[in-house]
């Protein structure tokens, strides 16, 4: 009864996402097969496509006439490759801690990533870059025991038979012209079976689904494509309802989600693609942000955008060594575990191993005075400050011997142990994590 009430107070008995409510899909297939994303904790996304050339918005810059149709296609003629260095890139994924990438198979823009049967549009046969970005992306990333994804857009502003192309215009509308719409699922349901074929992902991220309905993109035959093929694929929440887990897109949620699974995907300046900005996020602001997400029961899903020639911008190289240092020294705070104290506890963010009987807290920037745990009805047997070892004497503050509510546990914490970024501590409890919830008084 009393882990049953613990498990409450976590959050762990989260609301069941929407594919739960499908008949024929079994929640225990998916919680086995949802395991090491959940473990995972850190992804890399990469936005390459041809908006690198010239450094514009990934495909909505001619969609929302910042450029003609035109003059985005003429980028195709300037997307070599030529530096391409797959092991560089997943070795680099490698040492930020990352555990899965998931990389665009094909953006919005319609321009295949890889040699696509369905149509001519790739950077194979259209551009002078000639190869295949994918498969020697996905053999480097799984050398390094790396999952791979693939981000794939239902959206396809190029296709003729597709219905959206400018954003004031559309080529007709799908209710009187079910024909039309009819080629244009067989061509996009074609390049899903492709790429589920020749890459095997371990991800699907697909994007877009806003346009239409899971009726119309027929998502429920998309899932069974997919899971048929490869069945322990995992489908992010861009498919209508037939996903696995939900995607909030550069949001930061304040109070902890109610999803099973969650990932916030999020770019490493204000664009996904390579461009000029310089809006650079710090690796403080990054390493906090993802220490955030992680307290919160999440992963981050962090975005690079390498130029047309394949090398990565100097300060996205940067971000992820300075995030693999960090995880280097702290990742028994962060992966395989799971989120944290829920609010009020502790006035910062918190993860738990999976068995709770060992609590992690972060401490972000420079230390000033010492650190407080309210309603911890645990006996505290080690304090150790992660990666630098030093033993820490917590005390307890206004225990009432009578009463049974929890003292306050205070940690001072010396300025000399701190990290550049965020300090973590190694609480360890006598048992599984306890909890005082109550408003004070004798309940
Ligand atoms: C949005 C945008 C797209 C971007 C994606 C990444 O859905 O349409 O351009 O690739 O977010 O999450």
């Amino acid at each position: 009864m009393k882990k049953m009430n613990v498990l409450l107070a976590l959050g762990l008995f989260a609301f069941a996402p929407a594919i739960f409510s499908q008949k024929n899909i079994d929640p225990k297939d998916i919680r086995e097969k949802m395991q090491w994303f959940a473990d995972a904790k850190l992804g890399i996304f990469i936005h390459s496509g041809i908006y690198a050339v010239n450094g514009v918005d990934e495909s909505w810059s001619f969609y929302n006439k910042k450029l003609s149709y035109a003059d985005y296609m003429k980028q195709l003629n300037g997307f070599t490759l030529k530096k391409y260095d797959p092991a560089y890139w997943a070795g680099l994924i490698k040492e930020s801690g990352a555990r899965y990438a998931v990389v665009t198979t094909k953006h919005h823009d319609g321009v295949a990533m890889y040699d696509t049967r369905m149509n001519g549009l790739s950077i194979v046969k259209k551009a002078p870059a000639k190869q295949d970005l994918i498969k020697p992306l996905f053999e480097e990333l799984r050398k390094q025991n790396i999952k791979c994804g693939a981000y794939y857009s239902l959206i396809d502003w190029s296709d003729n038979n597709y219905p959206a192309f400018l954003k004031d215009s559309n080529r007709y509308v799908v209710s009187k012209d079910y024909d039309r719409w009819n080629r244009f699922r067989n061509f996009f349901q074609g390049q899903i079976k492709e790429i589920n074929t020749m890459f095997r992902p371990d991800l699907w991220w697909f994007d877009g689904d806003w346009e239409h309905s899971a009726e119309e993109w027929e998502s429920q035959k998309v899932r069974s494509i997919i899971l048929s093929g490869n069945p322990k694929a995992i489908i992010n929440g861009r498919l209508q309802g037939y996903g696995d887990y939900e995607t909030p897109e550069q949001n930061f949620p304040v109070t902890r989600p109610n999803y099973h699974w969650w990932e916030l995907c999020m770019t490493s300046n204000d664009n996904w693609g390579f461009h000029n900005d310089n809006n650079w996020k710090t690796p403080y602001e990054i390493i906090t942000i993802f220490v955030d997400a992680v307290a919160n029961g999440g992963n981050l899903l962090l975005d690079i955008g390498p130029k047309e020639d394949g090398t990565l911008p100097e300060e996205q190289v940067n971000i992820l060594k300075e995030l693999g240092a960090w995880n280097n020294k702290h990742g028994e705070a962060i992966f395989n575990t799971v989120g944290g104290l829920p609010q009020g506890h502790f006035y910062g963010p918190s993860t738990l191993s999976k068995d709770s009987t060992t609590l992690y807290m972060f401490l972000h920037g420079k230390m000033n005075g010492p650190v407080m745990i309210k309603g911890l009805k645990n006996k505290v047997e080690e304090v150790t400050v992660l990666g630098n070892g030093t033993k820490l004497q917590p005390k307890i503050v206004g225990k009432i011997s009578w009463s049974p509510i929890p003292g306050l546990v205070y940690i001072d914490v010396p300025a000399s142990v701190a990290d550049n970024y965020v300090t973590v501590l190694r609480i360890k409890l006598d048992k599984p994590l306890n909890l005082y919830k109550g408003s004070g008084g004798l309940n």
